[in-house]
């Protein structure tokens, strides 16, 4: 995980630099630091926590006008290797401190190339894999004819996945930078240069981009980015014109941008459904879809790999695929399935889906599933991604903009949407269920605009209802069918927003154990919709009231028998099942943030976590 910047140019660096860090937050906050040139040394200032912190470091160092030299580099870090400390915080020094590096990725042979070095008598000061870097370029620029020759040799006797950028003493305009397996691009400008994790953040400096690939070297300077393979010859690349996305940062009135985000949704869904169902009469339009009817005609399986919410949406898409098309379809948690055996075949389609499209687990469990001969599709928010590369003529973009929150909710719907979609588009395309069927569940989703903002509406009634269970230790939401995915994300909001511990299950299981859980100071929330799980729900809460526990529905408006049964009802504008997970996701959505809010937890930013998950 790990964000990097890098700027050279006229402007005055720490600004920008700090600007940079900002944008990349979301990839890490353990903590923050920069390396810039002062006068004739390189200078290293970090601190443990956010950025907010080394900004306040920052304030109490003072530069020197004749000192000013505008190329530094900087980190915002989720810790790998080592606790988050300042010690540990990039950028790292050689033991001369003449070099300077940060690092996003992990070294997998580091304590190889630790145990090597220290037998050379180099001392180190950290726990983490990125010093190992440093120092080995240090030693190996001691038969190198060059620099350049020495990231080389570093790169070659380093095994992981790594985006590195390189500061040295001796050369105060230059950044040197390198990449595998993890993202790292440059930005072009006029008389300046940058380079960053993500083009989102440079889309704030640049115009145009260039993708760095494994094992591409960059050497950029004021005026000049200069490219090279790791035998050290120039490479060409042509630049792009990188999507403006403006003021990410900014949190359009809201207190926090998860409130901002979740508020969003409705848009979302409605820019979603203008691009791809402009009406409930015409197909699917998938314009980066290019998926041969008769392969789908013929598929033994579909396989979803995802992560975290992207699995859960996965969920919710088995049973619509399953429902619509009939073709057997099984989602498995990326990381899982890395350590599966499970049957791949040529006539099988595997359905890649993050958010980031940078999700490591899910990048490796999906190259796992082409080697095997299986057909990728990718479903991503991020069409300068990974996941977007890998899947690029079979590839659903969700387009729900930049979600800055490190919780998934907008993102989620999009997901949702996207594969709804999908399901409708291969039904069709091998006329697999009744068109009728198809004409009503378009038109149902061509409703969901409106129903989202009647829900989003209720926001503050919903914060009424839910701050008194606030103080309980323990929670657990409970679904059936399509409803017992959102069960899961429930239980995944609530604990990574507020700490609280929660759970997720089937509701028919709590018999089978999870039941004993329960006291008083376990609240249950059920997931009850009129439909074919409806009454199988209402049992099964039934059984949890029996043992005394605070009892929460989400239910439909005008549903009697849930007003009568729990204490507390999230009422839900009336909705079909098949398309209720649009719903009955948004007071779950919102009862986390406001237990968050109120316990005074980071919501944006919540302990432990980072948005991208680049490391398995
Ligand atoms: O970027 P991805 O969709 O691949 O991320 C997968 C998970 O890391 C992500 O959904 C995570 O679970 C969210 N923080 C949940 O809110």
């Amino acid at each position: 995980m790990c964000g990097i910047i890098g700027y050279v140019g006229d402007k005055e660096i720490v600004p920008v630099l700090l600007k940079g860090l900002h944008c990349l937050e979301y990839r890490g906050y353990d903590s923050a630091g920069i390396a810039i040139h002062e006068g004739y040394n390189l200078n290293i200032i970090k601190s443990i926590g956010k950025i907010s912190k080394l900004e306040e470091v920052l304030k109490g160092k003072k530069r020197k006008e004749s000192d000013r030299n505008n190329c530094g580099i900087g980190h915002t870090r989720w810790a790998t290797h080592g606790e988050p400390s300042d010690i540990n915080a990039h950028p790292h020094f050689d033991t001369d401190e003449k070099i300077a590096v940060v690092h996003n990725g992990i070294i997998r042979n580091y304590q190889e190339v630790k145990e090597k070095l220290i037998s050379l008598g180099i001392k180190f000061k950290t726990q983490t894999d990125t010093e190992v870097i440093v120092q080995l370029i240090s030693q190996n620029m001691k038969d190198s004819r060059s620099v350049l020759k020495a990231i080389s040799k570093t790169i070659t006797e380093l095994d992981g996945s790594y985006a590195i950028a390189v500061l040295f003493k001796n050369e105060p305009d230059k950044i040197y930078a390198v990449r595998k397996e993890a993202p790292l691009v440059i930005g072009i400008g006029i008389g300046e240069n940058y380079i960053a994790s993500d083009s989102t953040t440079l889309s704030q400096f640049v115009d145009k981009v260039i993708r760095l690939k494994d094992n591409e070297i960059t050497i950029i300077s004021k005026n000049g980015v200069e490219l090279y393979n790791l035998q050290e010859e120039k490479i060409k690349k042509e630049s792009q014109i990188v999507a403006k996305t403006k003021d990410i940062l900014d949190k359009k009135g809201f207190k926090h941008y998860l409130a901002k985000e979740i508020n969003e949704q409705a848009e979302v869904v409605s820019n979603l459904l203008k691009d791809f169902l402009p009406n409930s009469k015409d197909p699917i339009q998938f314009n980066y879809l290019k998926l041969d009817p008769s392969f789908l005609k013929n598929l033994d399986r579909i396989l979803i790999l995802a992560c975290g919410t992207a699995y859960h949406a996965g969920l919710v898409a088995k049973h619509v695929l399953e429902t619509l098309t009939s073709i057997p379809t099984e989602v498995q948690f990326a990381s899982e399935y890395l350590s599966s055996n499970a049957v791949l075949t040529n006539k099988s389609l595997v359905i890649g889906i993050s958010q980031s499209g940078e999700t490591a687990d899910t990048l490796a469990a999906v190259k796992k599933a082409v080697s095997k001969g299986a057909k990728l599709l990718g479903v991503t928010n991020r069409a300068d991604s990974e996941i977007a590369n890998l899947a690029k003529d079979h590839l659903i973009l969700s387009k729900a903009g930049v979600e800055v929150s490190v919780a998934a909710t907008k993102t989620f719907m999009a997901q949702l949407l996207s594969l709804y979609l999908l399901a409708i588009y291969i039904a069709e395309s091998t006329n697999q269920a009744n068109k009728t069927t198809l004409t009503n569940l378009k038109q149902a989703l061509r409703e969901l605009p409106q129903l989202i903002d009647q829900t989003l509406l209720r926001a503050e009634s919903y914060q009424e209802q839910i701050v008194q269970y606030a103080d309980k230790p323990d929670f657990v939401f409970i679904g059936r069918g399509i409803g017992y995915p959102i069960a899961l994300e429930a239980a995944l909001k609530l604990k990574e927003l507020s700490y609280i511990h929660a759970s997720g299950y089937a509701s028919g299981e709590m018999k089978h154990g999870p039941i004993a859980v329960l006291d008083p100071n376990v609240p249950v929330v059920s997931i009850c919709i009129p439909g074919e799980n409806y009454d199988r729900v209402i049992q099964n809460s039934l059984e949890a009231k029996s043992r005394s526990a605070p009892m929460i529905a989400v239910a439909v408006d005008g549903d009697k028998k849930a007003d009568s049964i729990f204490n507390t009802v999230l009422h839900i504008p009336q909705i079909a099942e098949i398309v209720s997970p649009f719903l009955t996701v948004i007071p779950l959505q919102f009862l986390s943030y406001y237990i968050a809010e109120h316990l005074g937890r980071d919501v944006d930013q919540p302990r432990n976590l980072a948005k991208s998950v680049t490391v398995e």
